[in-house]
């Protein structure tokens, strides 16, 4: 495998962001899901790395690729579990499985809305956590990611 070919930064999506757009747009904004994903490549490959990005509604599809970013070369993840934040004991335990830095993302002010999203079953895991700054989070998230990257001692 040529370096760098396997996805540095993988991008995950959790339930229902796919309708970012026409989802209570007072909420989460009006930028759609295709919007955020083209400015994250644009951004990660405008500084020599690669991403992998993946929606899903599903549990279990989302269990699988955290499992597999685990041996496929990805060295760090950002994710917006979505409503599995406060439900996933199963997506939880893959990300502690796998052992990769993350950074967990909300686009919306979890602690300023309903009691249940202010707990979270990765947030203890996560190397930072975003939330309320809507789209600009996954930005800066990213950013985050390749400077991890950059000053990884161990490799390149
Ligand atoms: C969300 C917040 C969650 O509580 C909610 O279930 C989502 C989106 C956010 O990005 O603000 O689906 O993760």
């Amino acid at each position: 495998m040529e370096e760098n070919s396997a996805s540095d930064i993988l991008l995950i999506h959790g339930p229902n962001l796919n309708l970012l757009g026409t989802r209570e747009p007072g909420i989460y904004g009006d930028e759609s899901l295709e919007k955020i994903n083209t400015r994250a490549i644009k951004q990660v490959e405008a500084a020599g790395r690669f991403l992998d990005i993946l929606q899903s509604n599903h549990e279990g599809e989302l269990v699988d690729r955290v499992q597999r970013a685990g041996t496929d070369g990805t060295r760090y993840i950002v994710v917006n579990p979505a409503a599995f934040t406060h439900t996933s004991v199963a997506l939880r335990d893959a990300f502690s499985a796998v052992n990769l830095p993350f950074i967990e993302v909300h686009l919306s002010n979890v602690h300023a809305r309903e009691t249940f999203r202010r707990d979270s079953f990765f947030s203890d895991l996560a190397q930072a956590v975003i939330c309320g700054l809507g789209p600009t989070g996954y930005e800066i998230a990213l950013d985050a990611a390749l400077k991890h990257l950059a000053l990884d001692p161990n490799k390149t």
